[in-house]
């Protein structure tokens, strides 16, 4: 059985980044799989995830696992550079342990960024999508187990899950930058194998636009705790089926090249929320 998370170790790793800095986090980047160049703050601060009580480390080539503290011109930014994924096998509340102690230490923006399969003809390696809504197919919820009412509701609403304002300030800063943000729904599965291609026929039956392996339980636990979501995903490659093979460096390869757009979007998001 894994460690739980509960309120108290969430209390003790907020403890240990606050005595770290004096000033509120405005926002949280959590960067996924080959994208931890992304984090470039001011007042930079560095904290590794092995320092924070509880924190889980992430065993993925690729997530550097590290917590990145800083200010972005006006706003301050918390940047997690790699995650803890479901398949890892280390329980889901390990997987969103970073999202409960964001909102213990107020954050109330998230902005979650992934590697995902274009299965829309349309989203081609390096195009970014913009997730509207999601299909989880990860067979968990991330909200599964003891509840703790200071973490909200028992039975969360999903309906407005990603949120319609942060969408359109993504939408308008890509314009404003002359770059396609692509938009879509995205399907959670468990991994670690890729899909089958008879898997990608199902999901794109079912209206999924792009897939991948993470992302969901993190919103889902975000949205129990009141914050608001945006979430990237960067198409590194075509789903299965629609390409010969897949591979994790062909990911990573992608998901390098991808990020100065992919930059462009998340700083103008974040520009935008501190001229709230
Ligand atoms: N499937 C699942 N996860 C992924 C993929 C994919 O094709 N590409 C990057 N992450």
């Amino acid at each position: 059985m894994p460690t739980l998370v509960n309120p108290d170790l969430i209390t003790r790793s907020v403890n240990a980044i606050r005595s770290r800095i004096d000033y509120p986090i405005q926002a949280a980047v959590v960067l996924g799989s080959g994208l931890s160049d992304l984090a470039t703050v001011d007042n930079h601060i560095e904290i590794p995830y092995a320092e924070i009580p509880g924190y889980p480390a992430s065993t993925v080539m690729g997530h550097k696992g590290s917590l990145i503290l800083g200010f972005q011109k006006e706003i301050s930014v918390a940047y997690f550079l790699g995650r803890k994924h479901f398949y890892e096998g280390d329980g889901i509340d390990k997987t969103v342990f970073s999202v409960r102690l964001m909102a213990a230490l107020g954050i109330q923006n998230l902005i979650l960024t992934n590697a995902a399969g274009g299965i829309r003809e349309d989203l081609l390696p390096g195009d970014i999508m913009m997730i509207t809504d999601h299909l989880n197919f990860m067979g968990i919820n991330p909200l599964i187990g003891k509840h703790y009412q200071e973490w909200g509701e028992r039975f969360v609403d999903l309906s407005g899950l990603y949120n319609r304002q942060l969408l359109q300030y993504a939408m308008a800063g890509a314009k404003e930058n002359s770059m396609i943000l692509h938009k879509g729904i995205y399907a959670a599965m468990s991994g670690p194998s890729y899909e089958t291609p008879a898997e990608i026929r199902m999901l794109k039956m079912l209206g999924a636009d792009a897939v991948g392996m993470s992302t969901v339980p993190e919103a889902i636990v975000a949205a129990q705790h009141g914050m608001r979501v945006a979430a990237f995903s960067l198409i590194t490659n075509k789903a299965a089926g629609q390409q010969e093979s897949l591979n994790h460096a062909e990911v990573m390869e992608a998901a390098k090249k991808a990020m100065p757009e992919l930059r462009t979007i998340v700083d103008s998001l974040l520009s935008k929320i501190d001229a709230e």
